[in-house]
């Protein structure tokens, strides 16, 4: 995306900027994380952004910008909590530190109506998360709105900077957006973003990019894959798309992703490497060493069909982006390594043969851009589902018939939240298996079964779940049809663990 016009947000290391971004696309502007060294490479933006940040102003080692360079942009600039301290500093004022921390709800009282507060209320709910507090003004300062203590908590310097104490972005700031909002009317050069443009955008880069070459992607039917795979065929280049069946697919799916794929016109390549994949689990019941198995088998089975890449296209969002890059910056231990950061990709990333068309773009935007590709809204509303597939849903070692009784299971669950209107009101759902044998009847027999797990959750982005308060009439029907229908089960339990503790998956 040409980098005109659009809004840079400098990440002072809060644990919300990637919500401004969020928020200020929301607001239909384009918006892109920056680090403040990187003040000279930001091209032309409309608005600039100055994030919050864990540091005082105060401390030896806290995070600058360079003022000069930050002024000469000539653009309206807000600064949030870190970002207003910082401010207030340049222009000539003074922050006072403390170790006692303001977070949680305040009271908003501008004391204009105008700029930022726009349409504001005379009082309004902020969200605050600080320790540091402005301390002297400079004269030529104005301070717009303060807190109910009356304490400044928004400042107007000269030349179209403003100030916030709170954070807009968080919804619990009941007008943050509207405040965010009235910001960025204040820039004048800025242009509202159409995901219609930045289509045509990214299909000109990837033609200029690929040029004859031949691009490898892989595609497993979930919808960053498939956008990727459906765009690089609107653009025209010579692509391989790969499908790996891992055998460990839900009831029908390996069908279904080519039937779909075959619809939209894009041929697949399928590998069916359920062999190779169940023989190598067989017997495991480690759940890290099961993930570990799939992971590697995936890489050797991939790598074996894509061959001698001229290029590799994958379909990395931002949020994947950002998270590699303060991963990379902050000496933090690394929790998981992204699969689209393994050594042979970071090596082909080196030469220049990595396709990463979609890492400017949230999910939300992924799926805005796939409707605009024209690919069907059930497939764009899928659920999430795990790259170890039914393995993580099987505590214990999986086989061809463990995995046949979750799929049937998991089938009939599906089918009543589709039936009774629940499956997009839902994040993800799915039926796994408890190989744990329990006394019950059946006809006139006893039986000796397992049991059946059902789980719906709602997450915005998987880090959190709540569980979901199913209608009982659904949960009824489901569980009938799959007592009476699957063999081997004669329990269904419903999950209402939240995360945390629990995880979404069983392993
Ligand atoms: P957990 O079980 O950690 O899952 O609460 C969070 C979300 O991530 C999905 N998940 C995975 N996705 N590869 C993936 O692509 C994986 O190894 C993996 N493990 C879990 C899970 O389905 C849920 O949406």
């Amino acid at each position: 995306m040409e980098e005109t016009q659009h809004v840079a947000v400098f990440d002072f290391g809060s644990q919300y900027t990637q919500l401004i971004v969020r928020r200020v696309r929301e607001l239909g502007y384009f918006a892109k994380l920056y680090s403040p060294e990187d003040i000279s490479e930001i091209g032309t933006p409309g608005a600039i952004i100055l994030s919050g940040g864990p540091k005082s102003t105060s401390e030896p080692d806290a995070p600058d910008i360079d003022f000069e360079k930050l002024k000469s942009y000539g653009v309206p600039v807000l600064g949030v909590c870190y970002g207003m301290q910082l401010l207030n500093i340049k222009f000539g004022g003074s922050v006072k530190a403390s170790n006692k921390r303001e977070y949680g709800p305040a009271m908003l009282a501008p004391t204009t109506h105008e700029d930022l507060y726009a349409d504001v209320s005379a009082e309004s709910q902020v969200w605050m998360s600080h320790s540091d507090t402005v301390q002297d003004l400079h004269d030529d300062v104005e301070v717009i709105a303060s807190n109910q203590h009356g304490t400044p908590v928004s400042l107007k310097w000269p030349g179209g900077f403003f100030g916030i104490q709170f954070h807009p972005e968080v919804t619990h700031s009941h007008e943050g957006n509207k405040i965010l909002n009235n910001f960025l009317n204040q820039a004048e050069k800025l242009q509202p973003f159409h995901i219609e443009d930045f289509k045509r955008e990214m299909i000109e880069g990837i033609r200029e990019v690929v040029g004859e070459r031949q691009v490898v992607c892989g595609v497993s039917g979930g919808v960053d894959s498939t956008v990727l795979a459906v765009l690089l065929k609107e653009a025209g280049v010579n692509t391989r798309a790969i499908f790996v069946d891992n055998g460990l697919l839900r009831k029908n799916e390996a069908a279904e992703v080519q039937a779909n794929f075959k619809r939209m016109k894009v041929d697949i390549e399928t590998v069916d490497a359920t062999d190779r994949f169940l023989d190598a689990l067989a017997g495991k019941d480690d759940p890290e060493e099961k993930r570990k198995i799939i992971g590697n088998m995936f890489i050797d089975v991939f790598w074996d069909a894509v061959g001698d890449a001229e290029m590799l296209a994958q379909g990395t969002l931002y949020p994947d982006v950002i998270e590699s890059a303060s991963n990379a910056k902050s000496k933090a231990s690394v929790i998981k390594t992204h699969h689209n950061r393994v050594p042979k990709i970071l090596e082909l990333q080196e030469q220049g043969k990595v396709l990463e068309p979609l890492a400017e773009l949230f999910k939300d935007e992924v799926r805005e851009l796939g409707a605009s590709l024209g690919i069907e809204k059930d497939i764009l509303n899928r659920h999430p589902f795990p790259g170890p597939g039914l393995a993580v849903r099987c505590p214990g070692a999986v086989d061809r018939h463990r995995l046949n009784i979750i799929r049937d299971c998991d089938a009939v669950f599906i089918g009543k939240l589709k039936e009774h209107g629940w499956y997009d009101k839902v994040w993800q759902a799915y039926a796994g298996l408890i190989p744990v044998k329990t006394v019950g009847v059946k006809g006139d027999e006893r039986s000796y079964e397992w049991a059946t797990n059902l789980r719906a959750v709602i997450s915005e982005d998987a880090m959190t779940a709540e569980w979901v308060d199913l209608p009982a009439q659904l949960l009824r029907e489901a569980s009938q049809d799959i007592l009476n229908e699957v063999s081997g089960i004669n329990r269904v339990l419903y999950d209402i663990s939240t995360k945390p503790p629990a995880s979404i998956e069983w392993e």
